[in-house]
């Protein structure tokens, strides 16, 4: 296999996932290409310790700076608070790297668009994270909509669903603070999963009403101190999209104060012919409509039937570290050329596009009405 050398930007909860995603790259059985991990950047030194336990990594820095020097990395992955995007992104391909960056790509819409642009300016190739659609029951529903069999689109529903925030005791952290979140609060978290899929069918809202909430105004910080929480922490976007020419209704839900959820991404797609419905809260089934004199709800275990074929049995789950994996597979097989039809990680375009419905999203709120994307 070819070896691609990697280098980290932010060794946290992210950070650590992707570090052991690679460690276990032995499970692929149909890629070419290999990350190896060589360089992780982060500010806290018992942060970048972790990573002292992966043999291939020969730079740890709190710089990163140092990490964009070193001619041993060719591609990065970022994965730090959204106010940090816009600048790390640039500066990364500015570097002459290549980049997988962490969603919500850039803080705003403004920033997100101007880090397009240094893409475009650098003609580096760039993909947005969201790994969730690599779940086997997310790529089905996506072939679904995309055979034409369901007939006329009549209502889909995309969303992200977790409970964590209903812990009034949870100390508060950058995600809870506008400054360094964004001003969109769980848009900017939660939303580019919820608005993957729907956008690479090309189901991009053409206008939308929205509905945001917040949840805690405070929360301690862990050191005996109450702080400020101030970002929006559930949203609901009713959104029109045009499919096949007709107006269809899509609602984007995106929670972090959703009773007993942890982390429920999930989808459905209804037609006049048929209808499919997926959530990771139930891994591997996958319910199919079907129309008739008798109409039916199937329901299938789908097993590890993931894009990129794997070692693992074909009766075993997936889960959440599988479709990381998986998304890495993407990003880099597509970087050789070499993905073959199979399903795409999200563009920079896609990034932008998801920004542009969270700042509709925002103005809807704000003034109550509904808002025309451009
Ligand atoms: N794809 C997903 O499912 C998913 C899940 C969670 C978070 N995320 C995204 O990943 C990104 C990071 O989130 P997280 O949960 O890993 O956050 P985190 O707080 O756990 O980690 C962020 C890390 O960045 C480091 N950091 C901050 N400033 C830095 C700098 N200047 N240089 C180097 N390191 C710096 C921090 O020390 C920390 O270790 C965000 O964009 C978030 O939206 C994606």
């Amino acid at each position: 296999m070819k070896k691609i050398r990697i280098g980290i930007i932010g060794g946290g909860l992210m950070g650590r996932e992707i570090a052991s995603a690679f460690s276990r790259w032995c499970a692929l059985t149909d890629v070419t290409v290999k990350p190896v991990l060589v360089a992780v950047a982060d500010l806290v030194p018992e942060t970048l310790a972790w990573f002292e336990r992966i043999d291939s990594v020969t730079l740890l820095t709190r710089d990163y700076r140092e990490l964009l020097a070193s001619s041993e990395v060719d591609v990065v992955y970022v994965a730090v608070p959204h106010h940090l995007h816009e600048s790390i992104y640039i500066d990364v391909l500015r570097a002459g790297k290549d980049l997988l960056a962490e969603k919500p790509f850039g803080m705003d819409l403004g920033s997100a668009r101007r880090i397009l642009a240094a893409v475009q300016e650098t003609g580096r190739f760039v993909r947005c994270s969201s790994e969730m659609p690599f779940f086997p029951g997310g790529q089905r529903a996506l072939a679904m909509a995309q055979s034409g069999k369901l007939g006329r689109v009549l209502e889909v529903v995309s969303g992200f669903h977790h409970s964590s925030d209903l812990d009034a005791s949870k100390p508060a952290n950058w995600k809870r603070v506008s400054a360094m979140c964004g001003e969109g609060g769980v848009l900017n978290d939660l939303g580019m999963h919820a608005c993957h899929i729907p956008l690479r069918l090309g189901w991009r809202p053409s206008r939308l009403f929205a509905q945001l909430q917040k949840g805690f105004s405070q929360r301690p910080d862990g050191k005996g101190n109450m702080v400020p929480c101030d970002t929006w922490d559930n949203a609901l976007l009713h959104t029109w999209i045009v499919v096949g020419g007709v107006d269809v209704p899509m609602r984007l839900e995106m929670k972090r104060l959703a009773p007993g959820e942890t982390n429920s991404w999930f989808i459905e797609i209804l037609g006049t012919e048929g209808g499919v419905r997926f959530s990771t809260a139930d891994p591997k089934a996958l319910h199919v409509f079907e129309g008739g004199k008798e109409q039916w709800w199937k329901r299938t275990d789908l097993g590890f039937s993931t894009p990129f074929k794997t070692v693992t049995g074909g009766i075993f789950e997936v889960g959440f570290a599988d479709v990381i994996q998986q998304m890495w597979a993407a990003f880099l097989m597509e970087r050789e050329g070499l993905l073959d039809g199979r399903f795409g990680c999200a563009t920079p375009e896609e990034a932008v596009a998801s920004h542009e419905v969270f700042a509709a999203a925002l103005q809807s709120h704000l003034r109550g009405t509904v808002v025309t994307l451009g």
